[in-house]
Formats: structure tokens, C-alpha cells, sequence
């Protein structure tokens, strides 16, 4: 996608470079005026569940009738293409300064991806810190977003280059923090906090996830680890909570096989805790068209569990 420069040695400051940052300035500007909100998820911790949840929340608000972009600047680990299990190949724009087109899940969701760009998808690249800045900034100023009422960013763990460069690059980007309740994952998750101070974006909320474990038998949550604690950490730093999702096999085995479970129509605590997450999202930011028309779904009774018989009534 890069032009480069085909003189050798440092040129930096060449009036040319100046000159194509402008450029892509420019582009990147033209591009985010036509996005109405932007939404980096984070953490602290690896795997405790961005990557579901910003593919599910972007699917979520897809069905929902609004018009989003999911990107994944996850660029050592990109995850969001295999989850939505999407092909696609990249198609190089027709004259020379278009825009290339995302990857399109459904009408409303468009996807870009380091996964989408590569030729070789086993292909591992070294990536330094001024390099991963301009792959994001080329994933705002080269793509074809058009207008969309909500863009969902996926990022790696930690506060490195990708949130960072995110921060810096998408203006009023607001940020929802994921964490599980383990106090290892709370830890870190108020680094992701005290990050988000020191770039000044706002925070939308912490999602608790694995919090708590649905029982493959009976359905009812069980705390196996000690919940709440992404709660007390958003009371900590007066941040919404924007609530908890239980533990629950299904979301694993979607994950792997390309599905979206926990934006599916299944009445489960999971389903219907991540419904309330994206519900919160939406009443936190400003609002978008078309209306949202709120489901709720009944909460299962408490019966209790014919296998385990533990838990439940
Ligand atoms: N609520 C949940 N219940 C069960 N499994 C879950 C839940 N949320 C996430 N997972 C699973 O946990 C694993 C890690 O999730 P995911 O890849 O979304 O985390 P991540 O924070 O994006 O990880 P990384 O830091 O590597 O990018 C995946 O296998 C996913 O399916
Ligand atoms: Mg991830
Ligand atoms: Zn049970």
C-alpha cells in the first residue's frame, strides 16, 4: 500500500514526506468526518475477551440498523477476520489515488484487517513502532469507510504504539475497557484507565467479562472466580460499568468456527448481558439514526441445576 521512496538513506524531513503526510492528513480527516462515533476497545491483560467483544459489538450494532466499521489494529495477532470467518481478497483500486474497499460482513458491517491485506496470511512481519503508526494510519486513509454511525477498533493488549497511534490519529475516539475479575487482569486494567487520562479519551465504560460461569447443563451462572471487580474498578476511577458477561462455552467454540454468538438472537445470560453491553454503548454515545428499537428479553427463572444440582432455585 505504501509508496516508498526509492532513494536510499534517512529523509525524514523531505520536503516530499511533508508533503505525503499532509496528504494522508488530509485523507485521514476527510475519512473520520464521515464516522460519527469511534470506539477503541481495550485492556490491560491479553486474552480477556476484546476481540469478541469488538467483533460482537460491532455485529451487534450492525443488526441493530446502524451502519459500522470494525477495525483491527491488532497487527502481530489480528483476530477479527478468522472470528466473522470472512474471505475476501483485496482488490487494488481501480486509478491510482482510489480508496480499496473493506471486506463487507452482512449490509451494515464493513472489516479492515492486516489479515485482509496480506498476501500470505502465514507471512510474519517485524514490526516497529513508526511502521505499525503508518499501517493504521493507511487503514483510516486509504479505505473506503464511507459514513458510518459507529467504527469499533480492536487493539493488542497494554498501552504500546496501537492505541496510542489510534488515540493521536482518531480524534474524540472514546474508549470501552475490557477486563475479566481476576485481580491480575485489575491490575492492569487500571494502567488501560490512567492511560486513556494521559491521552485525554474518554471512557465509555468497563465490561467485566468471564465473569462467572454459565453452566452447560441448566444455564444458570455460577461465580467460579470472584465477580465484581471490574465493577469496583469503574466505581474506583467514577467510570460507567457498563456490566458483566459470563463465562460460556458457546462463545468459545463461535470464536473458532467464524460465528458470532454472543450478537445472536439465543436467549443465554450471555447473550442477553452482552444485548445490555451494547445497549449501554449506544446510551453513551451521542446518539445516531435510525432509532434503536430495545429488545427485552425475559431473565430465566431459577430452577434448579438436574445435573449438578449446585447452584440454581
Ligand atoms: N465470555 C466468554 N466466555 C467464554 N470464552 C470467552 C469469553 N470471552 C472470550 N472468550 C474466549 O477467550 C479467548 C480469548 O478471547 P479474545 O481473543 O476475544 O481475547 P483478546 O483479549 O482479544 O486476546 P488478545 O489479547 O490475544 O488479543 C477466545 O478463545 C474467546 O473465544
Ligand atoms: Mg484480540
Ligand atoms: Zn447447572
Amino acid at each position: 500500500m505504501t509508496k516508498k521512496c526509492g532513494s536510499a538513506g534517512g529523509h525524514a524531513t523531505s520536503e516530499g514526506q511533508q508533503a505525503h503526510i499532509a496528504q494522508q492528513d488530509n485523507a485521514i480527516t476527510r475519512s473520520l468526518g464521515k464516522i460519527k462515533n469511534k470506539i477503541l476497545v481495550m485492556s490491560g491483560k491479553g486474552g480477556v475477551g476484546k476481540s469478541t467483544v469488538a467483533v460482537n459489538l460491532a455485529m451487534s450494532l450492525a443488526k441493530r440498523g446502524h451502519k459500522v466499521g470494525l477495525m483491527d489494529v491488532d497487527l502481530h495477532g489480528p483476530d477479527v477476520v478468522r472470528m466473522l470467518n470472512l474471505q475476501g481478497v483485496l482488490e487494488t483500486p481501480a486509478e491510482p489515488e482510489g480508496l480499496i474497499s473493506p471486506l463487507t460482513h452482512g449490509e451494515n458491517l464493513k472489516v479492515v484487517s492486516l489479515e485482509y491485506m496480506m498476501k500470505d496470511r502465514d507471512e510474519a512481519i517485524i514490526w516497529r513502532g513508526p511502521l505499525k503508526i503508518q499501517a493504521i494510519r493507511q487503514f483510516i486513509a486509504d479505505m473506503d469507510w464511507g459514513e458510518l454511525d459507529y467504527l469499533v477498533v480492536d487493539s493488542p493488549p497494554g498501552t504500546g504504539d496501537e492505541p496510542l497511534t489510534v488515540a493521536q490519529t482518531i480524534p474524540l475516539v472514546k474508549a470501552v475497557v475490557v477486563t475479566t475479575p481476576q485481580q491480575v487482569a485489575l491490575a492492569d486494567v487500571r494502567k488501560s484507565i490512567s492511560f486513556c487520562k494521559s491521552v485525554k479519551i474518554d471512557v465509555v465504560g468497563v465490561v467485566e467479562n468471564m465473569s462467572g460461569f454459565v453452566c452447560p447443563h441448566c444455564g444458570e451462572t455460577v461465580d467460579i472466580f470472584k465477580s465484581g471487580g471490574g465493577e469496583q474498578v469503574a466505581r474506583q476511577f467514577d467510570l460507567p460499568f457498563l456490566g458483566r458477561i459470563p463465562m460460556d462455552p458457546q462463545v468459545v467454540a463461535a470464536g473458532d468456527d467464524g460465528t458470532t454468538y454472543l450478537s445472536s438472537d439465543e436467549q443465554s445470560p450471555a447473550v442477553q448481558a452482552f444485548s445490555r453491553i451494547v445497549s449501554a454503548v449506544e446510551k453513551r454515545l451521542p446518539p445516531v439514526a435510525p432509532p434503536v428499537v430495545l429488545q427485552t428479553v425475559p431473565t430465566q427463572g431459577g430452577s434448579k441445576c438436574g445435573s449438578c444440582g449446585s447452584h440454581g432455585g
